[in-house]
């Protein structure tokens, strides 16, 4: 089995200190930036946009993860691809035409991801899930940093672990939400393998260390 892929969630970072995260996780364990878009429209919050994802890319060669919580992300899809993003992940609840979306974001030159929020079952992906690179299992309703895990998201991974091997599907599955050096091992276990982690990690007293502790899970 692959090393699981750690992917701090900036969203409980300082914002006034983006150089010194950046070179905080540059120097870790970290293997992907989690960048949370948020449009107070598709979730009750507002986060950030497309200026910020180019300041993180200005000081990271490390992967850029994008997580639109946004109606109409197609309209944005080439502006993220411009800003650096290198994941793109589109909420299927936003999407009529997600398998168009998808396609939108491979020809960009961007790895797709779909995410899901807990309401969502996983078989709506049954049609699709040969298409898409990553799959965002939300284990808590998106919008806010620092919520409890949602249990039923055991299931839901396993469940798509199934679906996953089953098919010719290379897509890795994400979990974003109230990952904790708890329940970290137990996501991969179940078949994780991208852990999403905001409050854990910065939050932490000695967040690269925190982060060398998710990567063992
Ligand atoms: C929630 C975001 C998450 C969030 C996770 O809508 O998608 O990425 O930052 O935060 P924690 O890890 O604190 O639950
Ligand atoms: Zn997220």
């Amino acid at each position: 089995m692959n090393q699981t892929i750690v992917a701090p969630s900036l969203l409980a970072s300082d914002f006034a200190r983006i150089k010194e995260e950046s070179e905080m996780l540059n120097a870790s364990e970290a293997d992907w930036f989690h960048l949370d878009v948020m449009d107070g429209v598709f979730v009750p919050n507002i986060s950030f946009g497309l200026p910020i994802i180019s300041a993180y890319r200005k000081h990271t060669d490390k992967i850029l993860d994008v997580h639109l919580m946004i109606v109409e992300p197609d309209k944005y899809i080439g502006d993220f691809k411009k800003a650096g993003a290198d994941v793109l992940t589109v909420h299927a609840e936003a999407c009529p035409h997600l398998h168009r979306s998808v396609q939108r974001i491979k020809a960009e030159g961007m790895k797709a991801g779909v995410a899901l929020n807990p309401h969502t079952p996983v078989s709506l992906l049954e049609d699709i899930i040969e298409d898409v690179d990553l799959v965002c299992l939300m284990s808590v309703n998106p919008g806010f940093g620092g919520q409890s895990f949602i249990e039923r998201t055991y299931s839901k991974i396993e469940k798509l672990r199934q679906m996953i091997d089953s098919s010719s599907s290379t897509a890795l599955i994400e979990i974003d939400g109230g990952v904790s050096l708890d329940n970290a091992s137990k996501l991969v276990a179940a078949g994780a393998n991208v852990l999403v982690a905001g409050s854990t990690v910065f939050k932490s007293e000695n967040p690269t260390a925190t982060i060398s502790e998710l990567k063992k899970a």
